[in-house]
Order: structure tokens, then sequence, then C-alpha cells
């Protein structure tokens, strides 16, 4: 029994003791009331129960439709081996072609991808190398700029360094030039001082120099017999002193030949001198008009047999770097052996250096112990000419000291 069919039965139970209560005690209305509340109580029990009755009813039907319904499904479920398979085929065969076609779909979508990442990548890896071949030509480009850049500073270096080397040219000419005048100065004030000299030599020469001549030209005259009228002396021919210094080497030394360059005054004496011994004079002479004249002289004086005055124009000579205005060496060609060499022309006006040009072409004709001798040393330019030959002319030496106006060489060959 359930609490609430004890409660029931409680309640019940103590009504009904209410009655029999009431009854006994002639509470009749008691009795009734709980009479009628004992009904009523049954009442609603039997209602309850034919509710439960119908509850009970509809359950057992559920029950059995649930077995029925289970049956089946049991039947169902034996069955359903063979049926699932087939089911299960039927039903998943679209599922699975669905499922390969969506996994093919899936890997058609993956190959398309993949195609599109490595096609990506291609163009990518493309897009790079054109970048990376962009980039190179751009550096290389970058590098050629800066080849050029270093290029045009090396051309600028080399602009500024010609231009420093005109400027060091320019400063170079600029010290040579000064150099130049300062020696040009100093030149002049030695010409000056040289004249200044020369000049008081000359004036206190006045004194004596014209009584020394002409003893000189005694000596000469009492030295031979002249056959005729003897030719001026000093002036534009030689002194009568220095005619007696040559005569007198000749007389010591007799050359067997005597080369004269420029003929005149001279030409007579040194003919007589070597007339004396058999010495032959040969007499360069630039100008047809004076070589003309100093044959006629020799010839008055009967001086023909040993002596030949050439004709030899001044013509130009090349000597190393320098051209020269000089005889004609067709005039010297034959020449050897010349034991004396004086140097008296070609005239300072014929051009620079005039004389120079002697020892230089007639130095190896000179036999052993020939003497040069130059006029006119108290000129600068005829002792610039005898330190040239002495410095340039392997032999040649200074002997003793000048004469008068002219200076004596000796070739002594080692
Ligand atoms: C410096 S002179 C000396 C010539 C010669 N050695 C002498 O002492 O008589 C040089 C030149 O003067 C020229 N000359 C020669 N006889 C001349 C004369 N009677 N008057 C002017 N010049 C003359 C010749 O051209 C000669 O080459």
């Amino acid at each position: 029994m359930t609490n609430r069919q004890l409660a029931t039965s409680a309640v019940a139970a103590a009504v009904g003791v209410l009655v029999a209560v009431a009854g006994v005690a002639g509470r009749t209305d008691l009795a009734v009331g709980g009479l009628g509340l004992l009904l009523a109580g049954v009442l609603v029990m039997l209602i309850d129960i034919r509710r439960r009755q119908g509850d009970i009813a509809r359950r057992v039907r559920q029950v059995a439709r649930r077995q029925a319904l289970d049956s089946k499904r049991i039947g169902w479920l034996r069955s359903m081996p063979k049926n699932v398979k087939k089911e299960v085929k039927t039903a998943l065969r679209p599922a699975v072609t669905s499922l390969g076609d969506t996994v093919d779909r899936a890997v058609g979508h993956i190959q398309a991808a993949g195609d599109g990442v490595s096609a990506g990548l291609a163009q990518e890896r493309l897009a790079a190398a054109e970048r990376h071949v962009r980039l190179t030509d751009d550096l290389g480009a970058l590098a050629a700029g800066v080849s050029d850049v270093r290029a045009d500073l090396g051309g600028v270096r080399t602009g500024v360094d010609d231009v420093r080397a005109d400027l060091d040219g320019v400063r170079a000419g600029i010290t040579e030039a000064k150099d130049g005048i300062v020696a040009r100065i100093d030149e002049s004030d030695q010409d000056d001082k040289r004249r200044q000299v020369s000049l008081r030599g000359q004036v206190s020469k006045l004194a004596y120099e014209p009584v020394r001549q002409i003893q000189a030209l005694l000596q000469l005259v009492n030295r031979y017999d002249a056959r005729a009228p003897l030719p001026p002396t000093g002036g534009w021919a030689m002194e009568p002193s220095t005619i007696l210094h040559l005569v007198r080497m000749v007389e010591q030394t007799r050359p067997g030949l005597i080369v004269e360059c420029g003929s005149g005054a001279s030409s007579v004496w040194l003919a007589y001198a070597a007339e004396a011994y058999g010495g032959r004079l040969v007499s360069l002479e630039h100008d047809e008009r004076f070589a003309e004249q100093t044959r006629q002289l020799l010839h008055e004086h009967g001086l023909t047999a040993n002596t030949d005055v050439r004709s030899a124009p001044l013509t130009e000579l090349k000597l190393g770097q320098e051209t020269f205005q000089w005889y004609d060496t067709a005039a010297v060609g034959e020449l050897d052996g010349i034991g004396l060499l004086l140097v008296d022309g070609p005239p300072r006006a014929s051009g620079p250096r005039a004389r120079y040009p002697a020892v230089p072409v007639l130095g190896p004709k000179l036999s052993v112990g020939a003497r040069v001798v130059i006029d006119d040393v108290d000129r600068t330019e005829e002792q610039e000419a005898a330190e040239a030959w002495l410095a340039e002319f392997p032999g040649l030496e200074r002997e003793g000291s000048s004469a008068d106006r002219s200076a004596t060489l000796i070739y002594r060959p080692a």
C-alpha cells in the first residue's frame, strides 16, 4: 500500500469512527455529515480508481503498441544485415561517388591550387629573376656609372695634373726667362766690364802700342826681303805684332801646310815665312773680290808657287743641331796634314759663332803638334770659340798665354 492509500484509509477510518461516535452520541447531523463525507470520499476514490484504470489500460495499449513496434523493429533488425548492406551500398554509393567527386574536385582544387601556386611560384621566380636581371643591370649601370665617374675623376685629375704641369711649365718658363734676363744682365754687365777693361787697356796702350807695332813691323821688314810694296797691317788686317808672332812660330815649327781662314796682308807674310823652308800656304777666301786682290798681292811678291788662295763662298753648314755660314767645304776636301791653322775669318757679320766651324771641319786634318791660332780673342765670340774647341776636340791644349789679340792652341793627341 502506498503512502497515499494509507493516508486515505486513515482519513476514512477517522471519519467512520466520527460517524460511529456521533451516531452513538445521538448526533445525527454529525453522523449524517460524516457519512456524506465518507460517501464523497468513496466517490472520489472510485473516480480516481476509474481514472487510474483508464491510465493503466492506455499504458497497456501503449506497451502493446510498443511491443508490436519492437517486434517489427526486431524483425527489421534481423533482416537488416542484408538490407543494410544493400541499402548502405545503395545509399552510400551516391555518397561515395559524391565523396569521390568531392575528393576529385578537392584534389582538382588542390592541384589547381598547386598549379596556381607553382605558376605563381614560377611567375614569382620569373619576376624575381627579372628583378635580379634588372638589379644586375642596374648594378652594372651603377658600376659603369661609378667607373665613368672614376674615369671622369681620373680625367679631371689628369686635367688638374696637366694644368699643374702647364703651371709648372709656365713657372719654369718664367724662372728660365728670369734667369735668362738676369744672365743677360750679368752678361751685359760683364760685356760692359770687359769693354771698359779693353777700352782702358787700349787707352793705356795708346801710349806705347803704336811704337810696339812699329817695332814689330820693323822686325818683319828686316826678316824678309820684300819683293814688292807691303800691304797695310792693323785695322781689317792683323796687327804687325800678331803677324810677327805667327812668322816666328812658322820659322820654329816649319809646318808643311799652313791653312788660313780669311786672306789678306797676313797671307803675304806667311807665304814669305813658308817660302824660306819650302812650306805651303792655302788661304780660304769667301769674297771673290778679296780673293783676287790677295792673289794679285802674292803674285806681286812672287809668292804664287807656294800659295793657293781658294775661293770658298760661305754656305750653310750643319754641325749637330746648329747651322752656320762657313766656307764651302768642297774647298778643303783634299787638305791633310795641316801644321798651322790660322782662323781669321769668316767676318763676324756673316753670322753667329762665325769662326767656330774651323776646328770641327779642319781639326781632323791637323798633324800631330799642329798649332791653331785664332785672332781677335779680345772679342767674346772668338774667346768662346776657342773654349769650345778645347772642350770638344780631344788633344787640343792651350799654348802659352794669348799673344796680343790672338790665342794659340797646340794639338797633342794622346
Ligand atoms: C779679318 S780680315 C783678315 C784677313 C787676313 N787674315 C789679314 O790679316 O790680312 C778678314 C776678311 O777681310 C777681307 N779683306 C781682305 N782684304 C781686305 C782689304 N784689303 N780690305 C778690306 N777687307 C779685306 C777678306 O774678306 C777677309 O776674309
